[in-house]
């Protein structure tokens, strides 16, 4: 598949709610576990081919705050599968000139994967290809409890005004500072809801919702999700611009 030549592509950043591991394994008769390493598979694959597409930033939901309420065996298989991954994969994002940042709160991740996240993000600060944005043990309340935190303490200190405090002040205390807010959000595994991802960033952003399962995504699932979006005419709160303004 091919992109649609409708409209140029204009996608900036994509976020993904990679979502239906579970569901994948459960409906092979298959432990929970299996279908989380053939997620990280689906990543590592959507890392190849997402280059062809142009996006200078990606941000991956892999692990929610949330997600601890899972029975433990799970939470600790998936703190194992970043640990893999980082320790496999790293050399290679890196020869490619991705540049690596862990979002999300670090309290409670095990110690040597913290060390890990901040060697992977120093190796590769310098990289200006893609930016990789892996969202874990994150969730869009956490983030705005941690940055209203920030805020507060520069408000106490005399740093800030609070009567000043605008919305450039809350983007830039986010983990997110300095990236932009994500164009199209795709949600695999067919839930129809945000589930405390960037609550902040999304504002505006366009979502699709892919039925596809998180393992079963691929390079055709992407490009009908580019096309849907490059179709899409996003307004911001404005109006069309080909309507004229009443001035009357
Ligand atoms: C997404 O898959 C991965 C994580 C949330 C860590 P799920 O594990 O939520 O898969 P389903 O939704 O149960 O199928
Ligand atoms: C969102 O999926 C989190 C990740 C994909 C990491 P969940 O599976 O945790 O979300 P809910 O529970 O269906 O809302
Ligand atoms: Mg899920």
């Amino acid at each position: 598949m091919t992109f649609s030549s409708k409209r140029e592509n204009n996608l900036s950043h994509l976020a993904i709610i990679m979502d239906g591991n579970g569901r994948w394994s459960e409906y092979r008769g298959l432990p929970r576990q299996n279908g989380h390493k053939e997620g990280v598979k689906s990543l590592r694959n959507l890392l190849t081919y997402i280059e062809d597409f142009k996006i200078p930033y990606l941000t991956v939901f892999s692990f929610s705050t949330d997600n601890w309420k899972r029975p433990k065996s799970e939470t600790s298989n998936l703190m194992n599968l970043l640990r893999k991954f980082i320790q496999t994969d790293l050399t290679e994002l890196h020869k490619k000139n991705v540049k690596i940042r862990v979002i999300g709160n670090r309290e409670r991740i095990p110690k040597d994967i913290i060390n890990l996240i901040n060697s992977s993000e120093d190796l590769t600060k310098n990289n200006n290809g893609l930016y990789l944005q892996i969202a874990f043990n994150y969730s869009g309340r956490d983030e705005l409890v941690n940055a209203i935190k920030k805020i507060s303490s520069s408000a106490k200190t005399g740093d800030i005004d609070p009567s000043a405090i605008d919305e450039q002040i809350v983007s830039s205390n986010l983990f997110t500072a300095g990236i932009p807010e994500p164009d199209l959000l795709i949600r695999t595994g067919s839930e129809k809801r945000v589930s405390n991802f960037l609550l902040w960033q999304l504002a505006y952003t366009e979502i699709f919702f892919d039925e596809t399962l998180w393992p079963d995504f691929n390079r055709d699932n992407l490009t009908i999700a580019i096309n849907d979006f490059n179709n899409r005419y996003r307004r911001f709160g404005n109006i069309k611009k080909d309507i004229k303004n009443d001035t009357t």
